[in-house]
């Protein structure tokens, strides 16, 4: 076995995990391929416009690109001169046949494997970075050693990172997650990944946070963890109506049950639901488990976790409908913040798309604003009615008959409230769903204010 590492798949988890794999183990040779020749050229830019942005990552591609990280579409070359392969393809929600819009499609990651057998002159070890659901690494086990010449061990390795912290989340993992058989290939394929997370000398994670468990639990314990953190958001967003209804206050009762160190604080702010590309997909990828194993009451209790989700977003509009004199047909609304959370472009499965819907359903017209995602916004509601997209918060504002907080970006809470008051329509109404601006200072400019939770 040699040290080298190719990882197939240079999206979101491949680039800035084998950045940082390259960085903590100058010693290695890590080649990072995909089939997607603008992509690796992006990687390989000159002017370092990589693909992904993530606060810290291009310091570190400056680093380690040419030096022990390279970036390439020769696939079969790659898996021939190493004999770590991760595998790090993506694997979205399937939308036809069994399974559609629950299980995950894994027709990527099959093609993947059968690539690896087929250019492979060597033992490998094969190690599956994509959130899959459990049970694959054995599946693609069983594809790989069928009259194999050589053999293929299959770890699971999932990825914790989160956007906007992806760096410092590799850096510094509150754990990295290994799971192998227990066998002797397997015990020996585990101990030569940990070596890698070790780092170079030592210098990277500590051997107590390296967990080493079945290939099964790996796989599991990653679903599991994003479905309790989902599941936390719409537990907060729930008692969120509660409060509403009763005039308790959301920031205080999170407070409270945050304060019990069994619980803990993070991940307690209500809001308008929980969006990105992971949250969904593994409750829903966890409900198709459940439900294939018989197992139907934990599967319903999963299922409403989305639920409560999705009602967050119906919330919300309701609020706005009767606060809004029960009419919005005609009436402009401000929306500001698009991405599904701040800093990040990205809008996937963002509470946004899902209110701007609902509102065009009820003839409003938008003006949508954000500092970064009105490029994924505009092609997300593309044949939506009654859409604008203005880059500037004030001229989004202007005539408007309410504001509507989606993102927590920084900047709004900066904005001249007191100009944008005066150039809206009377009674203008502030909704904050996030919770983010200063509500007393609002409701002294003449404001109407909501929120969420309060
Ligand atoms: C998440 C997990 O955190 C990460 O470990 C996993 O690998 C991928 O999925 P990410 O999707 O980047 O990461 O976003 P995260 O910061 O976890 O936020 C998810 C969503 O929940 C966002 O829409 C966020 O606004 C929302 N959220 C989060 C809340 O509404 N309230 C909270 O208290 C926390």
């Amino acid at each position: 076995m040699n040290r080298n590492i190719v990882c197939i798949g240079a999206g979101y988890i491949g680039g800035p995990t084998m950045a940082v794999i390259a960085k903590m183990n100058p010693d290695r040779k890590v080649i990072v391929v995909d089939i997607n020749a603008d992509r690796i050229a992006a990687w390989n830019s000159a002017d370092f416009n990589l693909p992904v942005y993530e606060p810290g990552l291009e310091e570190v591609v400056r680093e380690v690109r040419g030096r022990n990280l390279f970036f390439s579409t020769d696939i079969a070359g790659a898996v021939k001169e190493c004999d770590i392969v991760f595998v790090g393809v993506n694997t979205p929600t399937k939308m036809f046949g069994r399974g559609m819009g629950r299980a995950s499609d894994l027709q990527f990651w099959e093609a993947t494997a059968r690539t690896i057998k087929e250019y492979a002159d060597g033992d490998k070890i094969v190690v599956e970075k994509s959130t899959l659901p459990v049970r694959t690494a054995a599946a693609m086990e069983a594809i790989l050693n069928d009259h194999a010449k050589y053999r293929f061990t299959v770890l699971s390795n999932p990825e914790f990172l989160a956007e906007g912290s992806a760096i410092k989340d590799l850096l510094e993992p509150d754990r990295v997650l290994i799971g192998g058989p227990d066998d002797e290939a397997g015990r020996a394929a585990v101990a030569a990944l940990a070596e890698i997370y070790a780092g170079t000398n030592g210098a990277w994670v500590r051997r107590e946070k390296i967990l080493t468990t079945n290939v099964w639990s790996a796989e599991l314990s990653k679903l599991a963890a994003n479905a309790m953190l989902a599941q936390r958001v719409s537990s907060i967003n729930a008692l969120a109506g509660l409060c509403e209804a009763t005039g308790a206050n959301i920031g205080e009762v999170a407070r409270v049950i945050g304060a019990d160190s069994r619980i803990g604080a993070k991940f307690l702010k209500a809001g308008p639901g929980f969006g990105g590309s992971c949250f969904k997909k593994d409750v829903l990828n966890l409900v198709y488990l459940c439900e294939s194993f018989g197992l139907h009451t934990a599967a319903e209790y999963w299922m409403g976790v989305i639920r409560v989700n999705e009602h967050q977003h119906e919330r919300i509009v309701n609020r706005l409908f009767t606060s809004m004199f029960n009419t919005l047909a005609g009436k402009k609304i401000a929306m500001f913040g698009f991405a599904f959370k701040a800093n990040t472009g990205d809008t996937r499965e963002t509470p946004a798309g899902a209110v701007a819907r609902l509102l065009a359903g009820e003839h409003v017209r938008l003006a949508i604003t954000d500092p970064k995602a009105i490029e994924n916004g505009k092609r997300d509601l593309a044949g939506l009615d009654g859409i604008e997209w203005v880059e500037d918060p004030y001229a989004a504002a202007a005539g408007a008959d309410a504001v509507l907080v989606l993102t927590d970006w920084s900047e709004y809470a900066a904005l001249d409230w007191k100009r944008i008051y005066e150039s809206m329509r009377k009674p203008a109404l502030v909704f904050d769903t996030r919770n983010c601006l200063d509500d007393a200072a609002l409701r002294s400019l003449g404001f109407r204010v909501l929120a969420v939770g309060r």
